[in-house]
């Protein structure tokens, strides 16, 4: 289905599981994240795969860059079917991000970094008239939680930049999927303290991905039934959502 794909943030985790689950014969994979020795590895395992790979050391926090990279990805791999901007880190758990310089780097990888890699394919998958643009965001991005407003303020951001391209470029044969992830025992999650209902694998949250992806969903939300409950939780009465959500991080 999938012919020529990038992914962002391949080196680990969901990413990496996202790849080996599209490494395939017939299949070329433009790789990308900062770590070299950890992003080869998941390039070779996607080779022994049977598929075609090249790697690319970015940081998508530099958005100049992200757009020029991606760009130079999409020629020389003959125009892009797919373009996962997963790349992300997590939230700063240890204190609370009051400050600019707390929120700063998670708003130039999740957000900027995101939209710089989505925005860079679109112009050619528009000349084309096909394509798919693909945004990882998070269940979080429904509602606020404490000490989260690095994370679920991004994510947010990320989520409505989908939203509304989808609107635009849905007339030119572009899809573009937002995917409202729940927890994944990767990396990100390792230092959590609180309790991560329906923690999944990241093999497990690749495969509900790529089941859904052909066909071109406006959005992917799971694993149910959490993703219900934080849509439900969002549209509660800020006294009660804020007293909910305040027990379930305390404990
Ligand atoms: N884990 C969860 O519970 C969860 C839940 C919902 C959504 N998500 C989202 O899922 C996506 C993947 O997260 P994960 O859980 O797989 O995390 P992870 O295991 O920490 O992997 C993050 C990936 O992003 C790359 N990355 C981070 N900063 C980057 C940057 N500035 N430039 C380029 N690459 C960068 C990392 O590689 P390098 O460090 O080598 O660059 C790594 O490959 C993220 O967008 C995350 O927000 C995760």
């Amino acid at each position: 289905m999938f012919r020529s794909v990038l992914i962002t943030g391949a080196s680990r985790g969901l990413g990496r599981a996202l790849a080996l689950g599209l490494a395939e014969p017939g299949t070329k994979l433009a790789l990308v994240a900062r770590g070299a020795e950890a992003l080869d590895a998941t390039a070779a395992v996607c080779r022994d795969q049977g598929a075609e790979v090249m790697t690319q050391i970015l940081d998508v926090s530099q958005g100049d860059e992200t757009v020029t990279a991606v760009r130079d990805l999409d020629a020389r791999l003959g125009g892009l079917d797919l373009v996962v901007a997963n790349a992300g880190v997590g939230p700063e758990l240890e204190a609370p991000p009051y400050s600019w310089e707390a929120l700063a780097g998670p708003c130039h990888v999740n957000f900027c970094g995101a939209v710089a890699t989505l925005t860079a394919a679109l112009p050619a998958m528009v000349a084309r008239g096909r394509g798919h643009l693909v945004g990882v965001s998070s269940l979080s991005s429904f509602g606020a939680l404490p000490g989260s407003a690095a994370y679920c303020g991004p994510k947010a951001g990320l989520s409505m930049v989908l939203e509304c391209l989808r609107l635009d470029v849905a007339p030119h044969g572009v899809a573009v999927t937002n995917i409202y992830a729940g927890f994944i025992d990767t990396d990100m999650v390792e230092h959590r303290r609180e309790s991560m209902p329906q923690l999944m694998s990241p093999e497990d949250a690749a495969q509900r991905i790529l089941r859904a992806l052909p066909n071109r969903p406006a959005r992917i939300d799971f694993p149910q039934p959490l993703a219900l409950a934080a849509r439900a939780g969002a549209r509660l009465p800020r006294p009660l959502r804020d007293r909910l959500v305040r027990r379930l991080v305390d404990g």
